[in-house]
């Protein structure tokens, strides 16, 4: 077994690979900024070209490929998943959300372009994200992907978020907010990389369980550097939980505990990999890049 910092290295490459190549393809499929309305296309190509990990789309990548997908369709499932990803972030930064003033190392798009317009950014990506599903002609990976990203999904967890908002909450209610606002997207980008590739009932199921774990304790983290880090390091705006009253993990139980719980998570993770008989080693490497990443 390697160290957790050298597996999680692995991943950091992969990644690296991945955006160059899904960066090729958000310039093929984002519209023009010449065409009208241009303010509109100019803000969506900010907020899809400002940077991020992109882990949502190397995970379809990395789910297709274990499962032996061929084809080109899997960049639209890719590019899908970064858009609905990017205008997740766009609305949650809102002044009625969580009012921030910084994403991926520049100013929120409502900073930048005003609020109608980081409103309509936001619902033009998640539109073209199902017009480039609808290329894949999967309409099961459609379907999973529009549950886990309505009310039963991320929108779910980011209405209850800010529900919660300044109030004591239990336990069973930050893991409600967790695994829908963030590892429901997650789970979806690997379930929808697994069915493109046609992968069988049982390996799609425990793929997604992988996704659920490492999704949990990638809003553990997440939670943890909005204490721990800074503004600059981050690229959005550090404290602003603390601020906001959020419910979050380090607000419940503590820094430690955090910390030991986004543990007990990747060992979650690595015991569902188990259950699937072939070489799943980024996806160990992709567990142990969400449980140490400083941003
Ligand atoms: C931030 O997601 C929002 C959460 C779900 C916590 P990322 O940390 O993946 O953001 P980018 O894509 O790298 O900017
Ligand atoms: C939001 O969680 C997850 C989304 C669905 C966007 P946070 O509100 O903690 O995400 P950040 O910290 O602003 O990226
Ligand atoms: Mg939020
Ligand atoms: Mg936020
Ligand atoms: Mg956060």
């Amino acid at each position: 077994m390697q160290s957790l910092e050298k597996e999680a290295a692995i991943a950091v490459q992969y990644l690296t690979t991945i955006s160059k190549e899904v960066e090729a393809k958000f310039e093929e499929f984002l519209p023009s900024e010449k065409d009208r309305p241009c303010r509109l296309h100019e803000a969506m190509r900010y907020s899809m070209f400002a940077g991020g990990k992109r882990l949502r789309p190397a995970l379809v990548h990395a789910a297709f490929d274990l499962f032996g997908g061929k084809g080109e369709s899997v960049w639209y499932a890719m590019s899908a998943l970064e858009m609905l990803h990017t205008f997740s972030l766009i609305h949650d930064d809102l002044p009625c959300v969580d009012n921030d003033d910084f994403r991926r190392g520049k100013p929120t798009s409502h900073k930048q372009f005003g609020e109608a317009t980081a409103v309509m950014a936001g619902d033009a990506l998640c539109v073209l994200a199902f017009e480039l599903m609808g290329k894949t002609g999967n309409a099961k990976a459609i379907e999973v992907l529009a549950h886990l990203l309505g009310t039963y999904g991320m929108i779910g967890g980011e209405m209850t978020d800010i529900e919660c908002e300044g109030k004591p909450v239990d336990f069973e209610t930050v893991d409600y907010i967790h695994y829908h606002k963030t590892a429901a997207l997650i789970e979806a980008s690997l379930e929808v990389g697994a069915l493109l590739a046609g992968a069988s009932d049982k390996d799609v199921e425990t793929i997604r369980q992988y996704g659920r774990s490492i999704g949990l304790a990638f809003q553990i983290v997440d939670d943890i550097l909005d204490i721990v880090s800074t503004t600059e390091e981050l690229g959005k705006d550090a404290g602003s939980d603390v601020e906001r009253g959020k419910a979050t993990y380090p607000a419940l139980i503590g820094l430690e505990k955090s910390r030991e719980r986004a543990r007990e998570l990747y060992e979650e993770s690595i015991k569902f990999l188990d259950g699937i008989d072939r070489d799943t080693s980024i996806f160990r490497a992709i567990a142990a890049f969400i449980i140490t990443r400083v941003k």
